[in-house]
């Protein structure tokens, strides 16, 4: 197996690297990432020296590059990580998200067409399908409904795949999960923001009255049924993964909090309770902040086996030991870029 993993220096992407690389010990990899500010090659260290491994800087809406690397690799798949990921920026500028998300997305599959291969797995987002009130579940065939430019940058990429696999026959899977958290997560999102800021001492932002419900998912589990659906997953189909847990905001804030109080007690001193510094702040989303997630997962469970194994307590007590352990990677990922845009997102509010 070579395969093709874009966006590889992200998140998810960085954590499924490792996990192939672990679990798959015959199969290739070429990462390639445009480095934005969201991707590091700290994520990846230690990696770089495995001969299984290559990593090409590059960017997935390059038609030339992206050509020429097919021609030369002749990849067995692909998965498609890269793309702009966080809704606030979106909204103070969606051009970046059409450009990689839409067209990046249109020049991975034309590039698919031209040098065939065995499967091109999208990786998309339950945000496609809108928000959901107080009950109810999204299931594959829950109509595309976006809110915000990031949803619907990746509402039109999933569409894109949807028409290469019809008209082309590109062997495309999607999978669309809920909200990550875990290693290696940037600090604009929820949980590693509010561990670093209760960290050093600064105020924690809610939006609005932090009611909202989020389906949180930790991220080795997506990994896992990433590989699965890459594995034996059916060509065409969409699979949900979601993580079986929901919380409201303000709930994930507070077993932050309180998880914190116990590791870090000098620090509890230093600053005072992290609990103290929460405050609700006017909602930078506005009404393109989407009020629940929440997947119905049984058609990865009963097709390919899937459950997701961390619970929420558990892996949400890894995480905050994670970011402890490795406060030298958040500071060393937050730039002067990182500064400007939260300002520019929470100046005050
Ligand atoms: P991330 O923002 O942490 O990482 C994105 C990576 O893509 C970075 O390494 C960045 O440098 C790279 N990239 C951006 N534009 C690129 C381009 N034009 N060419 C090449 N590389 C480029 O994102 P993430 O949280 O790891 O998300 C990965 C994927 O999973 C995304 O497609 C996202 O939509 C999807 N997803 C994320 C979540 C989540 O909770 N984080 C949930 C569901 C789906
Ligand atoms: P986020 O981690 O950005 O993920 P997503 O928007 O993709 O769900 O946000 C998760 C939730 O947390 C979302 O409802 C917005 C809220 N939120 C805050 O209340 N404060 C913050 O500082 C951030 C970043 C998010």
């Amino acid at each position: 197996m070579k395969l093709l993993v874009t966006g590889g220096c992200g998140f998810i992407g960085s954590n499924f690297i490792r996990f192939v690389l672990r679990n798959h010990p015959d199969w290739k990899i070429v990462n390639l990432d445009k480095l934005t500010y969201a991707g590091n090659l700290k994520n990846l260290e230690g990696i770089e020296a495995n001969e299984r491994y290559k990593f090409v800087r590059g960017d997935i809406a390059d038609r030339a590059l992206v050509d020429k690397l097919f021609s030369q690799e002749k990849f067995n798949a692909v998965v498609n990580f890269a793309a702009e990921s966080h809704v606030d920026r979106s909204i103070l500028d969606p051009s970046p998200f059409v450009e990689t998300n839409i067209k990046g997305t249109q020049i991975l599959l034309e590039a698919a067409r031209k040098y065939p291969v065995e499967r091109f797995v999208q990786v998309s987002t339950d945000e496609v399908y809108g928000s959901l009130g107080e009950t109810g579940f999204f299931t594959e065939e829950s109509p595309l409904r976006p809110n915000s430019p990031y949803a619907a940058s990746k509402a039109a990429a999933d569409l894109l795949c949807r028409a290469y696999h019809k008209a082309y026959g590109i062997p495309v899977i999607i999978t669309r999960s809920s909200n990550n958290y875990g290693p290696y997560q940037f600090p604009e999102k929820l949980i590693p923001l509010m561990i670093r800021n209760a960290l050093i001492g600064k105020e924690l932002p809610v939006y609005g009255e932090g009611k909202q419900v989020r389906d949180w998912l930790y991220v080795e589990d997506n990994c896992q049924a990433i590989d699965l659906v890459l594995q034996k997953g059916r060509v065409g189909e969409i699979y949900n993964i979601g993580g079986g847990c929901e919380k409201r905001n303000i709930e994930v804030v507070e077993m932050i909090c309180d998880i914190l109080e116990r590791l870090v007690p000098d620090t509890v001193a230093l600053y005072g309770s992290p609990r103290t510094r929460i405050r609700f702040i006017k909602d930078p989303r506005g009404a393109a902040h989407d009020f629940r997630y929440a997947l119905d997962c049984s058609k990865i469970a009963s097709d390919l086996g899937w459950r997701p194994k961390v619970c929420f307590e558990e892996g949400l007590e890894k995480t905050v030991k994670w970011y402890l352990e490795n406060q030298d990677w958040v500071e060393s990922v937050i730039t002067g870029e990182y500064l400007t845009y939260y300002e520019r997102v929470y100046g005050g509010r």
